[in-house]
């Protein structure tokens, strides 16, 4: 199955993505973390996406769509994939339609701007692999610690109230009218589906939310 999950910065799909990938057995594809380990590794993309990236400003369609292309191209994407924070531009989905890349499933976590602006300061992030964690929402194990790799949680150089808010702002602007493209897409084709879930509450309520709906789809 090939599924977008979409949504604000903040709003959950890290936490929801790790979820579905191992219920489904797909990769998830985050193009944030992917962003990330270039920045770490000093590659070519990651030294142009750097300053961007700490910015809260949205990387080039073009060196994203690369990312992207040549992630699906690899065997563990040949029973589908679950994307997460991609697209995020009209470009970038309509780049995807037009190669043919054929989702079933767009799923909306809709959280509003204050609720993110308060839980981006309590989140902390294992730099390695991404998982995230919250403070008092989805605490770790051990303070500060990854759960499963012993090793220390970071704050996110973007995660200041300052960026988070931009962020928003650059998600109202650039991200959100993927909402209507996808919804548009599935009035068209049957075969893909728009999901809206309440992104509020807890994070288990919200993964049988979205449990629910995915097994519609069997
Ligand atoms: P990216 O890494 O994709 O960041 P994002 O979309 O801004 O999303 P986040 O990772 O911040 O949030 P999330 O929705 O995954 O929330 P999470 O589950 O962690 O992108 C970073 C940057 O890379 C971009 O700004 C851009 O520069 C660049 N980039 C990436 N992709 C790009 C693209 N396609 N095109 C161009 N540029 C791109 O949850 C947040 C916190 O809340 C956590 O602490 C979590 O534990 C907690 N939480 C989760 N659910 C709940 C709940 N129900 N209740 C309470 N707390 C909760």
């Amino acid at each position: 199955m090939k599924i977008i999950l979409l949504g604000a910065p903040g709003a959950g799909k890290g936490t929801q993505a790790q979820f579905i990938s191992k219920q489904l057995n797909i990769p998830q594809i985050s193009t944030g973390d992917m962003l990330r380990a270039a920045v770490k590794n000093q590659t070519d993309l990651g030294l142009k996406a750097k300053d961007i990236m700490e910015k809260g400003e949205l990387v080039p369609d073009d060196l994203i769509l690369d990312l992207v292309k040549d992630r699906i191209s690899e065997s563990d994407c040949n029973n589908g994939f679950l994307f997460d924070g991609f697209p995020r531009t009209l470009d970038q989905a309509s780049a995807l339609k037009d190669r043919g890349i054929a989702i079933d499933c767009v799923i909306e976590i809709m959280v509003d701007d204050n609720e993110i602006i308060q839980r981006m300061s309590g989140r902390r992030v294992h730099p390695g692999s991404g998982r995230t964690y919250h403070i008092t929402h989805n605490p770790p194990k051990k303070e500060n610690i990854d759960d499963q790799t012993g090793e220390p949680l970071i704050q996110r150089p973007d995660d200041n109230e300052e960026t988070v808010k931009k962020r928003l702002a650059i998600y109202h602007e650039q991200t959100y009218p993927l909402v209507e493209f996808y919804k548009d897409l599935s009035d068209k084709q049957s075969s893909a589906t728009y999901v809206e879930i309440n992104g509020v509450g807890h994070i288990d309520d919200i993964q049988s939310q979205i449990v629910k709906e995915l097994e519609k789809l069997k």
